[in-house]
């Protein structure tokens, strides 16, 4: 692996495109100071190009090279939570190119907590732009071989790290403006994001900026997400069977097998939901379901996230 990782850094530094593990999903990774690589990941992900990346940085010292000023509440963020799954929005330095902003003037940065990433970050030295490894709107990958399902041959190399400890991405806080904003509900909680900021935080439901590529009909699988309530779920399968298309459900339990599961509903925690829910989704695609059906979890702790991204693969976000 060691040697991979060195052959990673060492492509980074040739403009060309390295797909990582973090601890959330996989990242397409491209040297951030390099406009013709980072155009690469646009190209291969099929992503509108006015959609700004995540900056992957190996430690939050350097985000003095990507930040024009850094807030002290950034530090304290910094501090708490990384390494680890916590995007920051900056005001953004002089000379980050734009590409990677998508002409915004802030950036995002990130320091993520996978080993693999970690290494890779310090080997090449610089910031890694990377979003997540998917074709655009699709479902995030959370293990290598997703990756080569969605990029194949658009990416050069494919760092093998396992499958991601979190399953889904990053939480992300706007800092750049007087009142810190949730944009993105992730892994790093309201909760616990209020423990540091105190009670300044707005929710990203109180948010009325959305964040670019927070579009409707996100992180979606080919089958057709329909939302259910929890007594609903029987007569709505037994409904799409008697119009004979196939349909399962991705109940709490968002087993590998999504059918038959509801039994053991409520008895798994949201953080098991959240590290099975893409895999689940994509497991649907496998299985050449036409309609995914689906419960809510509660809205308390990653229960939040879990509801954004299924709002999102139901077009409903
Ligand atoms: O967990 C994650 O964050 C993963 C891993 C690879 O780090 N990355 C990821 O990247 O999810 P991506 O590109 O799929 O999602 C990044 C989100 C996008 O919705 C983008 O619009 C938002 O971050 N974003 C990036 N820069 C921004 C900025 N300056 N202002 C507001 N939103 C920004
Ligand atoms: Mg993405």
């Amino acid at each position: 692996m060691r040697d991979d990782i060195l052959l990673g850094a060492d492509y980074l530094r040739a403009g060309k495109l390295v797909a990582f593990p973090t601890e959330t999903v996989y990242g397409l990774g491209a040297d951030a100071r390099n406009p013709e690589a980072v155009k690469g990941i646009f190209k291969a992900k099929g992503r509108p190009t006015n959609h700004p990346l995540i900056i992957h940085l190996a430690e939050a010292e350097q985000m003095r090279a990507w930040a024009k000023t850094i807030p002290e509440t950034a530090w304290q963020l910094a501090e708490a939570f990384w390494p680890g799954p916590l995007t920051l929005i900056l005001p953004r330095a002089d000379g980050v190119p734009d590409v990677v902003s998508g002409g915004l003037d802030t950036v995002a940065l990130r320091v993520p907590e996978h080993p693999v990433a970690l290494e890779l970050l310090n080997a090449f030295g610089g910031g890694v732009a990377a979003p997540s490894a998917n074709r655009y709107g699709r479902v995030s990958p959370t293990c290598a071989s997703d990756v080569r399902e969605e990029l194949a041959d658009k990416v050069d190399l494919i760092l093998d790290g396992g499958r991601c400890r979190i399953g889904i991405e990053s939480t992300i806080v706007d800092l750049s403006s007087s009142v810190p904003r949730l944009l993105r509900p992730g892994s790093v909680t309201e909760e616990m994001l209020g423990r540091v900021l105190g009670n300044t935080l707005v929710s990203a439901s109180k948010t009325s900026m959305r964040y670019p590529g927070s579009s409707s009909s996100h992180y979606a699988p080919k089958a057709r997400v329909v939302i259910t309530a929890c007594d609903e779920v029987d007569q709505r399968l037994h409904e799409w069977e008697q119009r004979r298309v196939r349909a399962g459900l991705l109940s709490s339990l968002f087993e590998e097998n999504i059918s038959d599961c509801r039994d053991a509903s409520g008895l798994i925690s949201e953080e098991a939901q959240a590290y099975a829910l893409y895999q689940a989704l994509r497991a649907a695609d496998h299985l050449g379901l036409e309609v995914v059906v689906a419960v809510l979890p509660e809205e308390r702790g990653i229960g939040c996230a879990l509801r954004d991204r299924l709002l999102r693969a139901a077009g409903l976000g």
